[in-house]
């Protein structure tokens, strides 16, 4: 029987469905399962039938009023997934991006107050609806750069009251903005400026009151900790992470950015579902990730953007097979950078993955690092009709194109939510 239809479209030049097995590592990070001369047909937000046009139109019957999109023989691809952003706060760090430029140590900027407690003194005197119309015009840029679903983490509030007012703005903005938004709690994410002489209360404030509170409002998926130097050690990560996990929540680790600190080694330990950073990761950490199937975040718009050189070893691990995803890490202090396809040129140049893998680290590997591929991350029937139209001529065009806003439409949940104005249409 031939399936009802509210949304195709069609005649498009190259569908990369990223459709089999996730999370895809080594070798099955080069494969798109690309259909040519393609179609992808959905109702009510998902998708009944995906491939060849002839078929997708000979298994479907179109309503009424379905909507039909040509897509001109141009480049389908999976929603794009942000799986690692800070992106709810208020202020901005300008000053400290130049003193950085200069030669200035971040962590020595956090030491005096500044970086990251200086957001969270900016947060904790903005209101809840500041907050959350800032968040909605990120989101608004983030979507038209592609991104149809996105990770978002508390983190400058650092008090109780502020941690749940950031990851209420969070719960709104998932329920008004089409990007779906993946809420992370980060309360350990500094050592507040009233706790800096007392570090043990913090944990325990952590522990104690934050994140039975989280937990009881339903208010966080994941819980993540900036585990290094000067911030939180191997020892107090694992605290907070044990308790956290007790309670329910999934795991996610900061490691071994600014050093090398065992971080990965501790996700392995405790079966985080995901790492980030890991510039400074050792062979012990990718073994051990390798072994539990941790998927590792990389973040290079922030090496960039911290004007460094020390990228992630992405090869060494997508050879020792670890599957790999990037994130634009998107925050006030380490990276401006709101789009994925930027964040997938720089990792080509300067981490040397190819076009291929910077797509399958966007899209089903991102949505392994949210726990959601049975859901989003590949166009599959079943799976969410999230879906982006690019204006190339093939898909190794995207990182290629540097510079350019490719993306013409973006389709969430199976409703047109974006469409690039021209001059001609
Ligand atoms: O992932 N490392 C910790 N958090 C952010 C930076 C946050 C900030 O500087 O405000 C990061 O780089």
């Amino acid at each position: 029987m031939k399936k009802d239809c509210d949304l195709i479209i069609k005649k498009i030049g190259q569908l990369l469905t990223l459709a089999g097995e996730a999370p895809k590592k080594g070798r099955e990070m080069s494969n798109l399962y690309i259909v040519e001369n393609a179609a992808i047909a959905s109702k009510n937000g998902r998708i009944i039938s995906v491939g060849e046009e002839d078929k997708v139109l000979s298994e479907i019957n179109l309503l009424d009023n379905a909507k039909e999109i040509n897509a001109d023989n141009k480049v389908v691809t999976p929603g794009l997934i942000d799986c690692h952003t800070h992106l709810v706060f208020s202020g901005s760090r300008e000053e400290e991006f130049y003193l950085r430029i200069k030669g200035e140590d971040y962590l020595k900027i956090l030491r005096r107050g500044g970086g990251i407690l200086s957001t969270v003194d900016a947060v904790r005197k903005t209101n809840f609806e500041d907050l959350y119309n800032i968040g909605i015009e990120i989101l608004n840029d983030m979507l038209s750069f592609g991104t149809t679903t996105v990770e978002i983490k508390s983190g400058y509030g650092l008090s109780t009251e502020d941690e749940l007012k950031i990851l209420k703005v969070i719960k709104r903005l998932n329920e008004e903005h089409p990007i779906d938004v993946v809420p992370t709690f980060l309360g350990a994410h500094a050592f507040p400026k009233e706790y800096k002489n007392r570090k043990e209360n913090y944990i325990n404030l952590i522990i104690e009151e934050m994140l039975p509170a989280v937990k009881e409002k339903n208010l966080a998926k994941f819980c993540d900790i900036f585990c290094g130097k000067e911030v939180f050690n191997l020892e107090q990560s694992e605290r907070i992470l044990d308790a956290a996990k007790n309670l329910g929540f999934k795991l996610k680790i900061h490691a071994d950015q600014l050093a090398y600190n065992g971080g990965a080694e501790l996700a392995s330990k405790l079966d985080a579902i995901s790492v980030s950073h890991l510039e400074y990761i050792s062979d012990k950490g990718i073994v051990s990730m390798k072994q539990k199937g941790i998927v590792g975040e990389l973040l290079p718009g922030s090496v960039f953007f911290m004007g460094k050189t020390n990228y992630a070893p992405a090869r060494k691990m997508i050879n020792n097979d670890v599957p790999l995803t990037l994130a634009t890490n998107y925050n006030p202090g380490t990276c401006a950078i709101k789009s994925l396809p930027i964040i997938m040129t720089l990792t080509c140049i300067y981490m040397g993955m190819s076009a291929e893998e910077v797509i399958v680290a966007t899209t089903i590997n991102a949505a392994c690092a949210l726990d959601l591929e049975n859901e989003i991350g590949s166009l599959e029937v079943g799976k969410k009709s999230d879906m982006v139209i690019w204006d190339v001529n093939n898909y190794k065009q995207i990182p290629y194109l540097l510079g350019l806003n490719l993306v013409e439409k973006v389709i969430k949940n199976g409703i047109l939510v974006y469409r690039k104005i021209n001059f001609n249409n």
